[in-house]
């Protein structure tokens, strides 16, 4: 193979172009039009296309990842966001356990059909005491992130134990043995001081009462003042209508709690 075998060709040596000063129409852009030529020499560079590649990927990465760094200042504050009571937390727990995001997911798109369907579109700031977050990638089942409310407790509890007795085309598994599981908050201090590791704000106060709000959540008779005065617009009853305090009704508390703490009536998207 010659030397001049490897040679890249070039548009001279080409008999179909014509360029300005050849006579006839030139079908060649002058000379200094042509920038795409200059990059050429990074094609013919395998280092210096590396070392480009790398600027313009670096770039990007910047563009797209230094505004997290000032994640205070990237997500909306909205009101009526508060960290999940002790119960809520304890039933999310459950839904994390139990997989329950591998059929559903909790982020509504702002697209028509979704918010037709599930209602408003799902704010940053709804997600941001996640940990981890519940956006989840495939609906094999509805999207979950407003269903509190939608439901009576009862229907939670039918659908839980046997989701084809209320929806008989249903592909959803029994989760019967929730119902059976009672709980006690032993460790839900912990869980508290570990999701505030994270940037929770949890305060001490939460913490120091984080087993008596655990259990008077879900007791009908329950004092449950300093409860919803610490976490507002917690929803206080007997949500499994079982005496015992299972993981039924901590579930249900999350479920029912979903969506449910934005007033969407009054809220509106500040641009600034
Ligand atoms: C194998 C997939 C699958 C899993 C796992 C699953 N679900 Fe479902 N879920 C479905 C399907 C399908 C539906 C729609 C039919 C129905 O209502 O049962 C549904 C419906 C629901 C609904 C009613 C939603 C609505 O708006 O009508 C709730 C609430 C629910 N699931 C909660 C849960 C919880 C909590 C878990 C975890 C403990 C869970 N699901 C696990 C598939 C699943």
């Amino acid at each position: 193979m010659t030397k001049d075998n490897d040679r890249i060709p070039s548009a001279k040596d080409d008999p179909e172009v014509v360029r300005p000063g050849d006579g006839g129409l030139p079908n060649e852009l002058p000379h200094h039009t042509r920038l795409i030529d200059r990059h050429a020499v990074l094609e013919k560079n395998a280092t210096l296309l590396l070392v480009f590649s790398f600027l313009v990927v670096t770039i990007g990465g910047i563009v797209e990842i230094a505004p997290l760094f000032w994640i205070e200042n990237t997500v909306e504050k909205v009101e009526g966001m508060r960290p999940y009571s002790p119960l809520e937390l304890a039933g999310r727990e459950i839904y994390v356990r139990e997989g329950c995001y591998v059929c559903h997911s909790q982020m509504i798109r702002p697209m028509r059909d979704e918010v037709e369907r599930y209602g408003h579109y799902s704010l940053a700031a709804e997600s941001m005491y996640d940990h981890p977050f519940q956006w989840g990638s495939k609906r094999t089942g509805p999207d979950l992130a407003r269903v509190g409310g939608r439901y009576s407790d009862e229907w939670h509890v039918d659908h839980l134990v046997d989701p084809q007795s209320v929806v008989p085309e249903s592909i959803m598994p029994k989760y019967d043995f929730l119902g059976r599981a009672t709980i006690d908050g032993a460790r839900i201090a912990d869980l508290m001081a570990t999701h505030r590791a994270v940037g929770v704000p949890y305060t001490d106060d939460m913490i120091a009462q984080a087993r008596a709000d655990f259990t008077v959540q879900a007791d009908p008779d329950g004092d449950w003042e300093a409860l919803v005065e610490r976490y507002p617009g917690a929803q206080t009853r007997n949500f499994d209508g079982d005496p015992a305090l299972t993981e039924m009704d901590a579930l249900i508390a999350y479920l029912q709690m979903l969506g449910t703490l934005v007033d969407f009536s009054t809220f509106e998207a500040d641009a600034g």
